[in-house]
């Protein structure tokens, strides 16, 4: 079959993945290609057990993959073929040298370049799908136009607003769509070539077309305007637990402000994800280069009060618990980053886990879907930790249940079952409020929920 145009992803992960299977799926008219240097992660994406879990994407992978959704690990064939290139490759925080443990990592960014400039005969449009620093288009164009084969290379910026464990109708049903582009000619005939592609689905008005450097510059501070109202409601819990006020009434009080808004206002142990702390910290790391200290400070707070959060949840609970938690028994009840996903980068799962055994405590880990990567996550740190993925087994026995993860399910345990198999006194540590607080705590349970009073049967 002949297509109309070759899209290609270079990078299969959590954003290249979804993204391009709804491209795929919406337009098949196209030829969508994604390509990956991990060869056991595409040899995944071409089986029945894909590399990441999404809802919705299974279903859409199967039914179109080998008719215009192709995977291979083939990267020169697939740059030469392609008319337009997202590149989608991991842009992780830098782990050395300058900028280390705030700058954004663009060694897999820079790589891509010279490998399209190697493996190109033709002009194409390359779009800088995944996250970063303001102005990297620039280089990335340096580097492509140092082509001595007469080739021209446009740039096009387009952020990905996609959450993880929402992908698919976050992409079907997108706020919005933002498109950066140069404001020249061939920039804007290159913006229309993308513009088309989503206007096989999304409505005009959810276009928004800007030039590169303000695209690049709205998803990191898209991002970081999120993350700071997770520790705006945060910073709140604290002062409610002080006060005997409510978080989850003043969240309610404050969010029908319409200039507030209802969204993100969910006290918790701390937001997690692959995304927010790295791109917050890269915006740290601009402003500083800039020489704007205020900002930089200003965002860096961000962060500190999210480190804060987890190790407060830590101190509470052994405070609760008469001041030790060594040898005693405690049960974690989700270890993802948020529900719905089996990913744990950067999970406030893990720094708990981590502290509570330094604390000596004896962990039981329980999650739906993140055993694996919470197994590899803790691997190597001391202390006894057992996963279980049945929640009623890992609190047999156990003095304390922690909800770290809101998995719905566990809204709807046999909370008498598990209370009658639990060491007494028996605590819970709602880090999510899920659950039902007084009922539990007529059970018997001494309720520890965020930003509330808690409920304790001890005079
Ligand atoms: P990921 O690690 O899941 O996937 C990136 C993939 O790129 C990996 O499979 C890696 O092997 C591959 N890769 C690296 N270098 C390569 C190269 N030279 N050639 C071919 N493949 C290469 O990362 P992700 O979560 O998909 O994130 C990608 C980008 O998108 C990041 O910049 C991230 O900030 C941004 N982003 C992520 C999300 C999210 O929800 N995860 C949402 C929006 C934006
Ligand atoms: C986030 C953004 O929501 C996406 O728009 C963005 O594309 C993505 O980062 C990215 O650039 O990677 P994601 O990290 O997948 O998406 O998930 P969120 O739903 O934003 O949750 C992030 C963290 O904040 C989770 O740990 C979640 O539990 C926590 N959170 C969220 C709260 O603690 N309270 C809330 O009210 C909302």
């Amino acid at each position: 079959m002949e297509f109309e145009k070759n899209i290609l992803s270079i990078g299969a992960g959590y954003v290249g993945g979804p993204t391009m299977s709804v491209i795929a799926r919406q337009c098949p008219e196209y030829r969508v290609e994604l390509v990956d240097i991990d060869h056991e992660k595409i040899a995944r994406w071409n089986s029945d057990d894909l590399p990441i879990y999404e809802p919705g994407l299974a279903e859409i992978v199967q039914s179109i993959r080998g008719r215009n959704l192709f995977f291979s690990t083939d990267i020169g064939a697939a740059i030469d073929r392609a008319d337009i290139i997202f590149v989608s490759v991991n842009t992780p925080t830098k782990t050395y040298g300058y900028g280390a443990g705030m700058a954004s990592d663009l060694q897999y960014w820079e790589q891509t370049a010279h490998t399209i400039v190697q493996h190109s005969r033709g002009d194409k449009i390359i779009v800088e799908k995944s996250t970063l620093p303001v102005r990297t288009a620039e280089a990335m164009e340096r580097i492509l136009s140092a082509n001595d084969k007469g080739l021209r290379f446009e740039v096009v910026s387009n952020p990905e607003f996609l959450a993880e464990g929402s992908a698919i109708n976050d992409l079907m049903k997108a706020d919005r769509v933002l498109i950066g582009h140069h404001q020249s000619k061939t920039g804007r005939k290159a913006a229309r070539e993308i513009v088309d592609i989503y206007r096989h689905w999304l409505p005009a008005r959810r276009i928004i077309t800007t030039n590169v450097w303000s695209s690049e510059l709205s998803k990191l501070i898209a991002n970081a305007f999120l993350a700071q109202r997770i520790s705006s409601i945060n910073a709140t819990a604290q002062i409610c637990e002080r006060s005997d006020a409510d978080v989850q009434e003043v969240a309610r009080a404050i969010g029908t402000d319409r200039r507030i808004g209802p969204r993100f206002l969910n006290a918790s142990v701390g937001f997690g994800g692959s995304c927010f702390k790295k791109d917050i910290l890269n915006l740290v790391y601009i402003a500083r280069s800039f020489g704007l200290e205020e900002v930089a400070d200003y965002w860096n707070m961000v962060v500190r009060l999210n480190e804060a959060q987890k190790a407060r949840f830590v101190r509470k609970m052994v405070s609760a618990m008469f001041n030790t938690v060594a040898g005693k028994k405690i049960a974690l009840l989700g270890f993802a980053f948020k529900a719905h996903t089996g990913d744990t980068r950067e999970s406030p799962a893990i720094d708990i886990a981590r502290q509570l055994l330094e604390e000596r405590a004896v962990l039981a880990i329980s999650d739906p879907r993140a055993l694996d990567n919470a197994r590899r996550d803790l691997e190597g740190i001391p202390g006894k930790v057992e996963f279980q993925p049945d929640p009623y087994r890992a609190a047999d026995g156990a003095s304390a249940l922690a909800i770290l993860t809101e998995w719905p399910e566990y809204r709807d345990l046999d909370y008498s079952r598990i209370y009658r198999r639990m060491n007494k006194p028996a605590f819970v540590f709602d880090g999510r409020n899920i659950l039902n607080h007084p009922v539990l705590f007529k059970l018997g349970f001494n309720v520890y929920p965020l930003g509330k009073k808690g409920l304790s049967h001890f005079r």
